[in-house]
């Protein structure tokens, strides 16, 4: 990938948060292949870096992401067949689904335009954070489409029924305040506040356990379309699982309340000692 084709996704990390960015802002940051790409190998070298524990996604300038490229991604595809039609939509879907299995946990910070395909990296992230200015829209029907590529999906698992089915007929934008009422994402803050929120969250998450972390997240994903007995044999399989990555999360978190008594599970994190591989 050329210089110039590296800089449409950019990431710095600082205290082990990896700020990672949707850089074609004179675009929105629509999703073009090459953004796409990029995004895969970002998130590839950040998945097992030791220097990394939080992955933040966010875009620069006005947007998070106007959704996807509807000359490059689609248009341009479109008119060389289906196979370029098909590679386009694998990149795209690739990384938004390595998001939603990752194995960091993961922040959106929605700073201002996301629309259509956005909701894909939106959905991938564990937890979202709003400026309360940014606009939220399933605008596919604006353009003649449905909301494809996930969003529809995205829009009903994050949505009550009538709210999607409105937000998905109707392609009116919803500002921050009215995204978090909805369920689109966990809260919304005035934009100057946004990093500093999000950074609040992401330095508690670096507190817990990271293995104990992964497990919590597939398990949030994962048992909503099980029933209850299928949940329950994940949750157990999964935790054993767990154990067998990180013995520390076995004994110390429990040692250091009931023998060591030098914090409470229910008022915050135990100290880590460094016995997890996946921190
Ligand atoms: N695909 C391709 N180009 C896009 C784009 C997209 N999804 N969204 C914005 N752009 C381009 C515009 O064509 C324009 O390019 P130009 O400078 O070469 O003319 C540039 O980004 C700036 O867009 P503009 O519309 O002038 O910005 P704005 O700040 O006034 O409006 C939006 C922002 C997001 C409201 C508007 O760009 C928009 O409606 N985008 C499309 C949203 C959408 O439906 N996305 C598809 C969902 S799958």
């Amino acid at each position: 990938m050329s210089d110039h084709d590296s800089q449409v996704a950019t990431c710095t990390v600082e205290r082990k948060v990896a700020w990672v960015s949707l850089n074609r802002p004179d675009k929105r940051n629509s999703m073009s292949p090459v953004l796409n790409r990029r995004m895969m190998q970002i998130l590839d070298e950040l998945e097992f870096s030791e220097d990394v524990g939080v992955v933040v996604l966010t875009g620069a300038g006005t947007a998070f992401s106007a959704g996807m490229d509807l000359q490059e991604y689609i248009r341009i595809p479109q008119s060389e067949g289906l196979a370029a039609v098909r590679r386009a939509q694998r990149e795209s879907y690739g990384w938004w689904r390595r998001l939603r299995w990752y194995q960091k946990p993961t922040i959106a910070m929605v700073n201002g335009w996301c629309f259509g395909g956005a909701y894909g990296p939106l959905f991938g992230c564990d937890l979202a954070f709003a400026a309360e200015e940014a606009q939220f829209g399933l605008s596919e029907i604006n353009w003649g489409i449905l909301p494809g590529g996930g969003a529809a999906k995205v829009a009903v698992e994050l949505l009550s029924f009538r709210r999607a089915m409105y937000h998905a007929m109707m392609g009116e934008a919803i500002d921050g305040k009215t995204a978090a009422e909805w369920g689109l994402v966990n809260e919304a803050v005035p934009a100057a506040e946004l990093r500093a929120r999000v950074t609040a969250v992401a330095e508690e998450l670096l507190k817990k356990n990271a293995t104990a972390l992964k497990a919590t997240k597939d398990a949030i994903r994962r048992v909503g379309v099980m029933t209850y007995d299928e949940a329950e044999d994940y949750l157990l399989r999964a935790q054993e699982a767990a154990f067998y990555y990180d013995a520390e999360a076995k004994t110390e978190g429990i040692k250091q309340f009931i023998d060591d008594k030098t914090y409470k599970p229910g008022l915050g994190a135990y100290e880590k000692r460094g016995g997890s591989k996946g921190k």
